[in-house]
């Protein structure tokens, strides 16, 4: 699940310059851990889930990426700070492999924060970005840092969709219908291209007979500026939150165009515990440190 893309690199055409990584939520599904760690951080083996998202965002040929914090979640920026302090311990100690593992946060891509001073929802943390994204930047990339795509490469092809037809792009997984009422479902039609539909409107986990596909929402998007006049104009919804799906969805009843890329490759939802466990498992099980013995204990374990 974790080989690298196939996709063409994106780094030519460099069809976005900012990726926004909203990492200000509560993380309430994690607590009491969110108490003090933000989520984003949590590891998946090693290495904290931002830091997986934000290659991703690199590899697509992003320049610059802007994570939306909150008050009290500083660790997130430094995470992706400077570390030569520790670097040049490290190389006192020899340990020139921690040393190139310690240095790739900081490496990947130029990293900015700006601040989300209340959980006022997704669209609201996208909105956040605004004055971050330049104004010639006509689209930018979000990327929530709970959900890997995997493999990476479907930015890239989200890029070559909105070159064709324009608009914004979202990512959509095959769902199997029993399971579809867990996920935001897509109404859709056809394209030429099997792997991407136009989007007509969205619906929250609906139940299985009245889901209008089996397209379920991704955490990536590729939004075209108008997305922040649209979230000027939408109210709260649930929670006295701004969704970012209600801004998409003003937009489609608009006439502005929306696709989603059907990515057929794997997820793993960070999200929460469970899904949290799958992915570390997944990775895990692919480490050649941990890998072998890991496999060992689970049959055993399974099996006992
Ligand atoms: P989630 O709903 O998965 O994250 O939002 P959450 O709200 O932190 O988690 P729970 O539901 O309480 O367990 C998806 C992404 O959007 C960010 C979150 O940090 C997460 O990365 N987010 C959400 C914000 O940045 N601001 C918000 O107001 C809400």
């Amino acid at each position: 699940m974790r080989e690298a893309s196939t996709e063409p690199s994106a780094q030519a055409a460099r069809p976005f310059r900012s990726a926004v990584v909203p990492a200000a939520g509560l993380g309430t599904r994690f607590l009491p851990t969110t108490k003090t760690v933000p989520k984003e951080l949590l590891p998946v083996v090693d290495t904290p889930g931002i830091e997986l998202v934000a290659a991703e965002a690199a590899e697509a040929g992003a320049e610059q990426l802007l994570i939306v914090t909150s008050p009290g979640k500083d660790a997130i920026a430094a995470h992706f700070a400077d570390s030569s302090e520790l670097e040049k311990e490290l190389q006192a100690r020899g340990k020139e492999k921690l040393i190139a593992k310690v240095r790739r946060a900081h490496e990947l891509i130029t990293v900015r924060t700006v601040t989300q001073d209340e959980p006022k929802g997704l669209g609201h943390a996208v909105g956040c970005a605004r004055d971050a994204i330049g104004d010639d930047e006509e689209a930018f990339a979000v990327l929530l840092p709970d959900d890997l795509v995997l493999p990476t490469g479907v930015l890239a092809k989200m890029a070559k969709v909105r070159e064709q037809h324009g608009g914004s792009v979202l990512c959509a997984f095959d769902v199997p219908r029993e399971q579809i009422s867990a996920y935001g479902v897509f109404e859709v039609t056809d394209t030429a291209d099997d792997d991407v539909k136009r989007v007509h409107g969205m619906v929250e986990k609906p139940a299985p007979d009245e889901a209008p596909s089996t397209y379920a929402a991704a955490g990536r998007y590729l939004l075209d500026r108008t997305i922040f006049d649209a979230l000027d104009r939408i109210t709260p919804g649930a929670g006295g939150e701004l969704q970012l799906t209600d801004a998409v969805a003003l937009l489609i009843s608009e006439g502005h165009p929306v696709h989603v890329v059907v990515h057929r490759g794997g997820r793993h939802d960070l999200g929460n515990p469970g899904g949290y466990a799958r992915a570390f498992v997944d990775f895990a099980l692919e480490d050649p440190d941990y890998g072998p013995d890991l496999r060992a204990w689970l049959a055993a374990r399974l099996n006992g």
